[in-house]
Order: structure tokens, then C-alpha cells, then sequence
């Protein structure tokens, strides 16, 4: 349980297109930032209608696919990689629910979004599918791996 709780992780996050068009990718990015996480990739990406189809190929048979299709690739996405131990987790709590009015506020869909069909952000419910997303979504080489630098950048 121990190991398990130290244990780094990797997480696929992405601000949906109402974020991009809301100006809040800042303040997301800025969150994960300040909790104490560490970006290990980013873009701004139009994603086509296959790429979509292949990140919730889990619910192609609920009602709400299309809508969730055409949502997805309304506009365009930010596309992030984020490390740190147990980012996995701790990203949907930061997230919170779902459904944005189940959200507690404090949390970003809490206090940024207000309907599920435009809720603003989306992270992986695994380490599994964050490994495989951040596979999907980024091309092999785009994420870094990085350490800060020993030298002071400030003094
Ligand atoms: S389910 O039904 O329990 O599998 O769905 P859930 O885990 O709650 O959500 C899976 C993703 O589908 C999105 N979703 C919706 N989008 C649009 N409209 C409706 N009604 C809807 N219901 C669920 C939900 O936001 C999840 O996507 P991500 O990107 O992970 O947030």
C-alpha cells in the first residue's frame, strides 16, 4: 500500500474546447502547477473525428457519443502530459465530478462549469488509460522527461 501510494504516475489531461474558448487553460494548467505536479507535456491540438472516436471508444454505445463527438472536436483542445506520484487520483479530485453540479466547489468543474455536456476538462480514470492516452494523443518524442536545473535561476 505503501509503495503503491509513492509511486509516480502519469496522467493524460485535456481543457475540452469550452475551456480553450473560455480562457481558462491558465487557471487549469496553473492548478495542476501550483498542487505541485509536474508538466511533462502540452499542445494545442484540432483533433479529427477519429482520434475522438478512438479516446471514448469505451462508450460508443452510450446515447450521448455523438453529442460527446462533436463536442470533442468542436474546436480546438490543449493536450496535456502531467507526472507525479499518485497524479492519477489526485487529478480527478482536483477535476471533481462528472457532472459539474455534483462537483464540490473548490474543484475545477466546482467552480468553472456547470453542465457534464460542457464540462470543461478531462483526465484519465487509470494509469492504464493515462498511459495510453498520453500514447494517443501525443506523438512519440513530443512529451519530455525533464529535472529542474541545480543552478539558481533567480539571485
Ligand atoms: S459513464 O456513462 O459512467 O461511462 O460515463 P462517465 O464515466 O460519467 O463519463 C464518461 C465520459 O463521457 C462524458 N459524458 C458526457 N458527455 C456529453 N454528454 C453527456 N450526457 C455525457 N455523459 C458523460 C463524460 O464527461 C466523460 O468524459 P471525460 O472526458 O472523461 O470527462
Amino acid at each position: 500500500l505503501v509503495a503503491s501510494m509513492e509511486q509516480v504516475e502519469e496522467t493524460y489531461i485535456m481543457v475540452k474546447p469550452d475551456g480553450v474558448q473560455r480562457g481558462l487553460v491558465g487557471e487549469i494548467i496553473s492548478r495542476f502547477e501550483k498542487k505541485g505536479f509536474k508538466l511533462t507535456g502540452l499542445k494545442l491540438f484540432q483533433c479529427p473525428k477519429e482520434l475522438a472516436e478512438e479516446h471514448y471508444k469505451d462508450l460508443k454505445a452510450k446515447s450521448f457519443f455523438p453529442k460527446l463527438i462533436e463536442y470533442i472536436t468542436s474546436g480546438p483542445v490543449v493536450c496535456m502530459a502531467w507526472e507525479g506520484v499518485g497524479v492519477v487520483l489526485s487529478a480527478r479530485k482536483l477535476i471533481g465530478s462528472t457532472d459539474p453540479l455534483q462537483a464540490d466547489p473548490g474543484t475545477i468543474r466546482g467552480d468553472l462549469a456547470v453542465q457534464t455536456g460542457r464540462n470543461v476538462i478531462h483526465g484519465s480514470d487509470s494509469p492504464e488509460n493515462g498511459k495510453r492516452e498520453i500514447a494517443l494523443w501525443f506523438k512519440e518524442g513530443e512529451p519530455c522527461q525533464w529535472t529542474p536545473a541545480q543552478a539558481p535561476w533567480l539571485r
